[in-house]
C-alpha cells in the first residue's frame, strides 16, 4: 500500500514537471514566432499565483517596473496580461476596445449573480445591451439623477445627524460605518424606494454583505485557476459564498415580494422605482428579451455592489489624506466657507463653484482608485503594442499603477490636489493615465453619481466639522486586500462641530 502511495506522489511529480517543461518550452517557440509579451519565470502548477500577494495590483506594479508596461503572467493555468501605462491601456481600451468587450469570471461571481445573470459579467451582446440602454435611460442618466437629488440630500442630513451625534459623545468612531449606511442607502432607495437602514439589523446585515463580496470576488480562488483544486473548496470561498447568496437572495426576495403586493393591492403596473421598471420588463410578453427573476436579483447585486462600497472607500480615502495634509484641509475649509458659509448645508448646485473640492477628489482617485484594476477578457487574437495576444486571455488594466506613472505626473506619490488646477485631466475616460471609472463601452455608468456623491459628502462633512486622531494627528494609509481598495485599518477618528448644526439641518431629518 505504502508502495503503492509513493508510485502515485512519483507519478504525479513527473506528470506536473513534464507538463510544466512541456509549457514552458512551447511557449518559448510560440513566443519566438508570435511575440508574446515578457513574463516572469513560471512555477509549475500556480503559475505566478506566489508572486501576486498579498495585494495583486500592488504586486503587478512592481513586476512592472522589472517585466515593462505589458507583461504576460498565469494565474495557475490561466493565461493573463498585465497593462501598467497610460499608451498601452489606450491601445487595450480604445484602439482594440472591440476584442476587450467581455469580462473574466470566477467561480464566486458566477455562483453570487444567479449563474452570471447580472449587467456587469454579461458578455457584450444583446442583453449587456438592453441593459445599458435601461441604466442609462432609466437610472443613472442627468434626468433620473436629477429627479433623485432630493434622496441623496435627504440622505446627506442624516448623515451629518448622525455623525453630529457622535461628536457630542466625543468618543473615536469607525467612519467606514457611517460611509456605506449612506451609500447603500442612497443606492437602495434609488433602486427599491426604501432605506436599508430602516430596520438597523438588516442595514448591517446588507453593509456586511456588501463588504463581504468585495471581499471575496477579489480573493484568487485556487478552485479557479488550479485544474486539481477545481472540486477541493481549500481556502472555504465556495461555503462562504454560498452563505453570501442564501442571504442576500433572502433580503431581495423580500423585497422584491413586497413590490409585487403593493402593485398588486394598486392593480397598477406604475413606476416608482428601479425595481417597479423591471418588474414591469418581466411581465411584458411583447419584450424581445425576457427579464427573468434571476435577471432582476443579479442587477440589483450588481449595483449595490459596484455602487455602494467604491463610493464610500473614496470619501473615507480623501478624509484620511485631508487629515494627513492639514494645509490641504485648510485650504478646502476656507473655499466652502468662503463659497457656502455657515448659515446652510453645502449642496451638490454648490460644487461647480468649488474647484478645490473637486480636485481634490480627483487626486485621491489618481492615488486611490477604488477599483484598482479593470478587467476584461480577449474574446480574439490580436497585435497590441507588438504583441501577440491570444484569445480568452485575461487582461488587468492596472488603473493604481497609471496613476502612480512618473512620465505622466510630477511626483507622483505625492498628495497633491493643485496639480490639476494647470491640467484638464479629467476621470470620465478620455485621458488614460487616469481611469478611475474605466473607458469606452464598459465603463462605468455611475461616473457622474459618484462623483456627485463623493464631493458633496466630503464637502459637507470638512464644512460642519473638524476631524481629529490620535496624538501623532496622523492616519496610515496601508492598504487591505480586496477587489475595491479597503483601507489596511479603519479611519478612526473623532469629528467636532465647527458650528451650530441644529440650525442648518432641516427639522424633518433631525
Ligand atoms: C467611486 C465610485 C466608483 C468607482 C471608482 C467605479 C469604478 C468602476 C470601474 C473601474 C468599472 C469598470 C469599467 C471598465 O471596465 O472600463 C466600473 C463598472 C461598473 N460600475 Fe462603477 N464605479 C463607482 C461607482 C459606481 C456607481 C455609483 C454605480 C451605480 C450605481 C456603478 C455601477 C457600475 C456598473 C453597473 C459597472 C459595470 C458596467 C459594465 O460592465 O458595462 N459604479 N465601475
Amino acid at each position: 500500500m505504502v508502495d503503492l502511495y509513493g508510485y502515485l506522489i512519483l507519478f504525479l511529480v513527473s506528470f506536473i514537471s513534464i507538463r510544466f517543461i512541456l509549457i514552458q518550452s512551447f511557449s518559448s517557440s510560440f513566443r519566438c514566432k508570435f511575440r508574446l509579451p515578457p513574463s516572469p519565470f513560471a512555477l509549475p502548477v500556480i503559475g505566478h499565483l506566489h508572486l501576486l500577494a498579498p495585494i495583486p495590483h500592488q504586486a503587478l506594479h512592481k513586476l512592472s517596473t522589472q517585466y515593462g508596461s505589458v507583461f504576460r503572467f498565469f494565474l495557475g493555468s490561466v493565461p493573463c496580461v498585465a497593462v501598467s501605462s497610460p499608451e498601452m491601456a489606450k491601445e487595450f481600451l480604445k484602439t482594440y476596445e472591440a476584442s476587450y468587450l467581455d469580462r473574466p469570471r470566477n467561480s464566486s461571481t458566477v455562483y453570487l449573480t444567479y449563474g452570471s445573470k447580472d449587467f456587469m459579467f454579461a458578455p457584450y451582446g444583446s442583453y449587456w445591451k438592453l441593459m445599458k440602454k435601461l441604466v442609462m435611460s432609466e437610472l443613472l442618466n442627468g434626468k433620473t439623477l436629477d429627479l433623485l437629488l432630493p434622496v441623496r440630500h435627504d440622505e446627506i442630513n442624516q448623515l451629518v445627524k448622525s455623525l453630529s451625534k457622535k461628536a457630542k459623545l466625543g468618543k473615536p468612531m469607525d467612519l467606514k460605518g457611517e460611509l456605506l449606511k449612506l451609500t447603500n442607502n442612497m443606492i437602495s432607495r434609488m433602486l427599491m424606494s426604501k432605506r436599508c437602514s430602516e430596520v438597523e439589523s438588516e442595514a448591517d446585515d446588507i453593509r456586511k454583505l456588501v463588504t463581504e463580496i468585495s471581499e471575496i470576488t477579489g480573493t484568487f480562488n485556487l478552485a479557479d485557476y488550479i485544474w486539481f483544486c477545481k472540486n477541493l473548496d481549500l481556502q472555504g470561498i465556495g461555503k462562504r459564498v454560498k452563505g453570501i447568496h442564501r442571504q442576500f437572495d433572502v433580503l431581495v426576495e423580500k423585497i422584491i415580494k413586497e413590490h409585487e403586493d403593493e402593485r398588486r393591492k394598486k392593480d397598477t403596473d406604475e413606476t416608482k422605482d428601479v425595481l417597479d421598471m423591471l418588474l414591469n420588463i418581466s411581465e411584458d410578453d411583447t419584450m424581445e428579451m425576457k427579464l427573468t427573476r434571476d435577471n432582476i436579483k443579479a442587477f440589483l447585486l450588481n449595483l449595490f455592489v459596484a455602487g455602494t462600497d467604491t463610493s464610500a472607500l473614496t470619501i473615507e480615502w480623501s478624509l484620511a489624506e485631508l487629515i494627513n495634509h492639514p494645509e490641504i484641509m485648510k485650504k478646502a475649509v476656507e473655499e466652502i466657507d468662503r463659497v457656502v458659509g455657515n448659515t446652510r448645508l453645502l449642496e451638490e448646485s454648490d460644487i461647480p463653484n468649488l474647484p478645490y473640492l473637486q480636485a481634490i477628489v480627483k487626486e485621491t482617485l489618481r492615488l486611490h482608485p477604488t477599483a484598482p484594476m479593470i478587467p476584461r477578457t480577449s474574446t480574439e487574437d490580436c497585435i497590441v503594442g507588438g504583441y501577440h495576444i491570444p484569445a480568452e486571455t485575461t487582461v488587468f488594466v492596472n488603473v493604481w499603477a497609471l496613476g502612480r506613472d512618473p512620465k505622466s505626473w510630477d511626483d507622483p506619490l505625492l498628495f497633491s490636489p493643485e496639480r490639476f488646477e494647470k491640467n484638464q485631466v479629467d476621470v470620465r475616460g478620455q485621458h488614460f493615465q487616469m481611469l478611475p471609472f474605466g473607458s469606452g463601452r464598459r465603463m462605468c455608468p455611475g461616473t457622474s453619481l459618484a462623483m456627485q456623491v463623493a464631493q458633496v459628502t466630503l464637502g459637507v462633512m470638512v464644512q460642519c466639522f473638524e476631524w481629529r486622531v490620535g496624538e501623532e494627528g496622523r492616519v496610515d494609509m496601508k492598504e487591505g486586500p480586496g477587489i475595491t481598495l479597503p483601507r489596511a485599518n479603519p479611519l478612526v477618528c473623532v469629528p467636532v462641530v465647527r458650528f451650530d448644526l441644529d440650525s442648518v439641518i432641516p427639522v424633518t431629518s433631525m
